[in-house]
C-alpha cells in the first residue's frame, strides 16, 4: 500500500489479498440470459485430468467462501482454466458469479476430483459423451484433449438442450476444434470422422430433435451418423446431466449390455451429476 493511494482503493487491495485461493478472471462470455463461460488464471500447482471438477466461488455476504462444484471445461494442457456456467435466478453463487468481469478474482480450491476421466473406462473403439445443458462442460475438456483421440477411434458428442441457443457454447467449441492446428496435424482431414457431433433440442425446432435417451434407444443417432449397433465390446460412454437424465441414460446403456465403472474399477461407462437439485 502506498501513502498517496486513496483509502477505498487501498482497502480493496487489502481485501483482494485476503481472498483465499484467489485466481484472476481473464475473460467472460455471456451466451444468453441463462448461460455464460469464463476463463481464469491457473494455479501453478494445479494438475488435473481432463473431465475433473473443482470447487470454485466467491466470498459470501457473511465473509465466508461460498463454493460450488464446477467441471473444468478446458483441457489439462491449457495455461488457463475455463468454466461454463448456468445463471440460476436467486442462486446463492451464480446470482453473483454471473456479474464477474475481467480482472476480478474468484476462489478456486486446487483439489480436482471426478469420475468422468479416461482412466475410469476400459479400452474400446468408440467413446460416447452424453450431456444435457451445462453437463457438456467436462466434455469440453475431454474433446480438446488429444489423449481422448489416442485412446478411441471415434468420439461421439451428443448434447441436448431445450432450445437451440443453449447449444451454442458446444457448437462453437466443436467448430473451433475442426480447425485446431494440433488435432489437424495429428489427424488431418480424418478428424471430422474422429469427432462426431450430434446436437439436439427438445422444446424448439432445430435440424436434429429429441432426447438423448430416445435417439439412442431407437437407433436414430446410429442411422443418422452411420454407426454400427452399440456393443459392450466396442462402445464406452460418459454421462453428465440432471439426476433424472443420468438415471434414464444409464438404463439405456445397461440395455446395450454396458456396465457402470469407476476410477477404482474401470468398466464400460461412467456417470456424473451436472448439478444437484430438482429444478430452478
Ligand atoms: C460434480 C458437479 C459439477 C458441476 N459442474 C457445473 C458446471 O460445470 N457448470 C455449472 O453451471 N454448474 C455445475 N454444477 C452445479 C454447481 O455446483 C451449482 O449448483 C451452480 O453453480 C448453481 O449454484 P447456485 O449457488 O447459484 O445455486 P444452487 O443452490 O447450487 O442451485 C439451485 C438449483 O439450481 C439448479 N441448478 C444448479 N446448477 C445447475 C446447472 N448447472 N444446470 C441446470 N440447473 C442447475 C438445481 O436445480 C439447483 O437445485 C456442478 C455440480 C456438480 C455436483
Ligand atoms: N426458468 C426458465 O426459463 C427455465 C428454462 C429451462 C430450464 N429451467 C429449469 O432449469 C432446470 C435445469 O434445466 P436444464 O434445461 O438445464 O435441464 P433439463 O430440464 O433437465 O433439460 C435439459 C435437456 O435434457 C432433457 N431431459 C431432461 N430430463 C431427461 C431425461 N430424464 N432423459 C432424457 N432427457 C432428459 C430435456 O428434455 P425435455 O425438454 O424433453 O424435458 C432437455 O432437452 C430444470 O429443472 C428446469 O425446470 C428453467
Amino acid at each position: 500500500m502506498t501513502l498517496d493511494m486513496p483509502v477505498t482503493e487501498a482497502a480493496q487491495t487489502t481485501a483482494k489479498k485476503t481472498l483465499p485461493d484467489a485466481q484472476t478472471v481473464t475473460a467472460v462470455k455471456h451466451w444468453n440470459d441463462r448461460l455464460f463461460s469464463f476463463r481464469v488464471t491457473r494455479p501453478a500447482s494445479l494438475r488435473f485430468r481432463s473431465g475433473e471438477f473443482v470447487m470454485i466461488g466467491l466470498l459470501g455476504d457473511n465473509g465466508k467462501p461460498l463454493l460450488r462444484a464446477y467441471s473444468i471445461a478446458s483441457p489439462n494442457w491449457d495455461d488457463e482454466l475455463e468454466f461454463y456456467s448456468i445463471k440460476v435466478p436467486d442462486g446463492p453463487l451464480t446470482s453473483k458469479l454471473q456479474h464477474i468481469k475481467e480482472g476480478d478474482e474468484i476462489i478456486l480450491r486446487p483439489k480436482p476430483v471426478g469420475t468422468l476421466v479416461l482412466d475410469a473406462l476400459l479400452p474400446g473403439k468408440r467413446l460416447w459423451f452424453l450431456a444435457t445443458g451445462t453437463g457438456i462442460a467436462p466434455f469440453a475438456s475431454l474433446m480438446r484433449d488429444p489423449e481422448t483421440y489416442e485412446r478411441y477411434e471415434q468420439v461421439i458428442m451428443m448434447h441436448t438442450c431445450r432450445t437451440a441457443d443453449e447449444l451454442n457454447y458446444g457448437r462453437e467449441l466443436v467448430e473451433n476444434l475442426r480447425h485446431d492446428p494440433l488435432l489437424g496435424e495429428l489427424y488431418g482431414e480424418d478428424f471430422a470422422n474422429r469427432l462426431l457431433y450430434y446436437p439436439t433440442t427438445t422444446r424448439e425446432d432445430s435440424p436434429l430433435m429429441g432426447r438423448i435417451t430416445d435417439n439412442l434407444s431407437s437407433g436414430k443417432v446410429l442411422d443418422d451418423l452411420g454407426l454400427p449397433p452399440v456393443t459392450p465390446e466396442a462402445d464406452r460412454a460418459m454421462i453428465c446431466g440432471s439426476l433424472a437424465f443420468n438415471v434414464d441414460v444409464k438404463a439405456v446403456l445397461e440395455g446395450f449390455g454396458l456396465r457402470e465403472g469407476a476410477n477404482s474399477e474401470p468398466k464400460e461407462f461412467v456417470v456424473e451429476k451436472a448439478f444437484v437439485g430438482d429444478g430452478i
